[in-house]
């Protein structure tokens, strides 16, 4: 039978490879025959990999410590990792979610890759207006050093609240992804960009309470009538990156099960396209969420007394 994805013997570099989406895409990568490089900041116990490295994506020092650890040569990198914003303040969000994929894909891949290798992005539904907010990502995903995306961002840091770190570190992947896939293909590289839509992996608990039950996530995933499983994301990145797509570069691959074409009809409302930099939203945001902490803060202290 002819091999059809070509993984066999392939270096693949995943992140995020420890749970979720980006755990099924190791679990794939292994059963193809790749010899896959698993880095996260808990243990990623997949059979079959070739190396686990622990590392912590929002520091720079432990990227480059992890690449020592990688072979020179790098075939497919898959970049999943991602947070919420729920449990991390934005700082450490928008860094492991778009500056440790704008740092290894501009030092690490495009030194390490060449023609033929692949790159996959986990961006997000929540990026999907980049286009509209080119203006307020610009700068930032102009920028080329680890350094210049802290300093521009630093304001925002201090300002906004962590949940909107998630909504415009992935409209900065993705604009990144637009911008750079033109870069890597003209080396020969391919650059693809998949956006999930609601999915049951280890951040679901996070979403759930950010939109107050499991209904209103599942009414996220459009018309499926359930969230997505993490293998339902794993499948097209591991499709995108293979030989089965060598004509694919470029691409913002939806997997929302018609939730976008839903809003683009007009048939659900499109809550997404507002400002993520917008000082007075910011502001407003953080105001409402500070308040709303406080009073699930009074609740369960009166519920202790009861
Ligand atoms: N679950 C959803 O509904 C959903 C929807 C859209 C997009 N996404 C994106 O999918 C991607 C995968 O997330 P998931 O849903 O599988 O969640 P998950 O929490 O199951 O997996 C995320 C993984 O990233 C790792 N990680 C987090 N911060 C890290 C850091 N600083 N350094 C190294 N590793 C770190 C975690 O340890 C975990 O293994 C993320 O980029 C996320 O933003 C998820």
């Amino acid at each position: 039978m002819k091999n059809y994805f070509g993984y066999t013997d392939k270096l693949c570099v995943v992140t995020g490879a420890s749970s979720g989406m980006g755990k099924a895409t190791v679990e794939m990568l292994v059963d193809l025959g790749a010899k896959v490089y698993a880095i996260d900041l808990n243990p990623c116990t997949v059979e079959g990999i070739t190396k686990f490295i622990k590392c912590n994506l929002a520091s720079k020092t432990e990227i480059d410590e992890t690449f020592k650890q990688i072979p020179e040569h790098i075939d497919c990198f898959f970049g999943v990792a991602g947070l919420s914003g729920a449990k991390t303040d934005y700082r450490t969000t928008f860094d492991c979610n778009y500056t440790a994929n704008m740092y290894i894909t501009l030092n690490y891949l495009k030194a390490r890759m060449s023609k033929g290798g692949a790159i996959v992005y986990c961006t997000s539904t929540a990026g999907l207006e980049w286009k509209k907010f080119k203006k307020e990502q610009n700068k930032v995903v102009h920028a080329k050093t680890w350094k210049e995306v802290q300093e521009l961002t630093k304001k925002l840091a201090a300002s906004a609240p962590a949940t909107f770190a998630y909504m415009y570190s992935k409209r900065c992947v993705s604009q990144f992804a637009c911008e750079q896939s033109v870069e890597f293909a003209k080396l020969g590289i391919r650059m693809n960009n998949v956006l999930p839509g609601s999915t049951d992996t280890g951040m679901k608990q996070e979403f759930q309470d950010m939109v107050g039950s499991e209904e209103g996530l599942i009414a996220q995933a459009g018309l499926a009538g359930r969230l997505a499983t993490p293998e339902e994301m794993a499948y097209p990145m591991v499709f995108l990156n293979s030989e089965m797509a060598t004509f694919i570069s470029g691409l913002e691959m939806l997997v929302d099960y018609t939730d976008t074409c839903l809003k683009t009809l007009g048939l659900k409302k499109n809550l997404e396209a507002v400002s993520a930099t917008n000082p007075i939203i910011c502001a407003l945001a953080k105001k409402m969420m500070n308040k709303e902490a406080n009073s699930h803060a009074l609740k369960s202290g009166s519920d202790d007394k009861k």
